[in-house]
């Protein structure tokens, strides 16, 4: 429990019993976390810094990376994006024809793979053409998966992200879904979502829809939140013992 009693960015007093939460933690087994929040919220950023924790603990962490952003070796938009630490970046294609050679590069326990799609329009080409991937990583288990931009390809995947989220947590797969708002995560698979951190949700909407899966208070704190501020709403209370200062 934090001993903070209001938020340094925004100052407001922080409800009693509410935590502040300052770093990453490590995902406790089942968890599934979901980020959400508008374009240019800071979700991306946010995970970088989380994978980069997760590959200091030897945790094996892939990500479906729609916006080539999260190997060193990615685009950086002319200067304007900072890179993910992941130190491999594959296309589809190469992933998947590397796996066909050898799948040692997946097993690896210290795997830190950005998994590039080269169809670029959403929809549900995009979502056909990850979909293998998404087998061979399932196969493997014990492992993080990035899901970024999810609201591109999500509603053609349902099922395949139901397993990730549903499923897997006893194969040791830890799913973080990354979406702009929370319809891009589909239904059963934010049902089956832990926790979730989210950013300023403009629409009132959107805030019910989070009301109802992580309560009313945690929808109703989702508004007006200052840049780069995302609020952590528990589906489940076992998974609330994080690390805080
Ligand atoms: N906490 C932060 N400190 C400094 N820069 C940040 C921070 N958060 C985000 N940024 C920068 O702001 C820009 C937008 O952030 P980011 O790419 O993470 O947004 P996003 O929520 O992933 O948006 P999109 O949904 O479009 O992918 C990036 O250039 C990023 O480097
Ligand atoms: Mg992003």
């Amino acid at each position: 429990m934090s001993e903070a009693t209001c938020c340094r960015t925004c100052h407001r007093p922080f409800p009693r019993g509410v935590a502040r939460f300052v770093r990453p933690w490590l995902p406790r087994p089942y968890e599934v976390l979901m980020l959400l929040g508008m374009t240019g919220s800071g979700k991306s950023f946010l995970f970088k810094q989380w994978l980069a924790m997760l590959m200091g603990a030897n945790r094996a962490v892939f990500v479906l990376d729609v916006g080539d952003e999260y190997a060193a070796t990615g685009n950086n938009r002319g200067g304007t994006l900072q890179l993910g630490p992941l130190r491999t970046r594959l296309t589809v294609p190469e992933f998947l024809a590397q796996w066909r050679k050898s799948s040692a590069f997946i097993r690896d326990p210290r795997a830190a793979v950005a998994i590039v799609p080269t169809v670029t329009d959403a929809g549900e080409a995009l979502a056909e053409h990850i979909r293998p991937v998404l087998r061979v990583l399932y196969g493997r288990g014990r492992c993080v998966i990035g899901f970024d931009e999810l609201q591109k390809y999500g509603a053609w995947l349902e099922s395949d992200l139901y397993r990730a989220a549903g499923e897997l947590g006893k194969d040791g797969v830890t799913p973080f879904f990354l979406s702009q708002y929370p319809g891009g995560v589909p239904e059963i698979v934010r049902k089956q979502v832990s926790t979730c951190l989210c950013a300023d949700m403009g629409k009132a909407s959107d805030r019910r829809m989070l009301a109802s899966d992580f309560g009313e208070d945690f929808g109703r704190s989702l508004q007006d939140l200052p840049a780069r501020t995302f609020h952590i709403g528990f589906s489940r209370s076992q998974f609330a013992s994080i690390p805080t200062r």
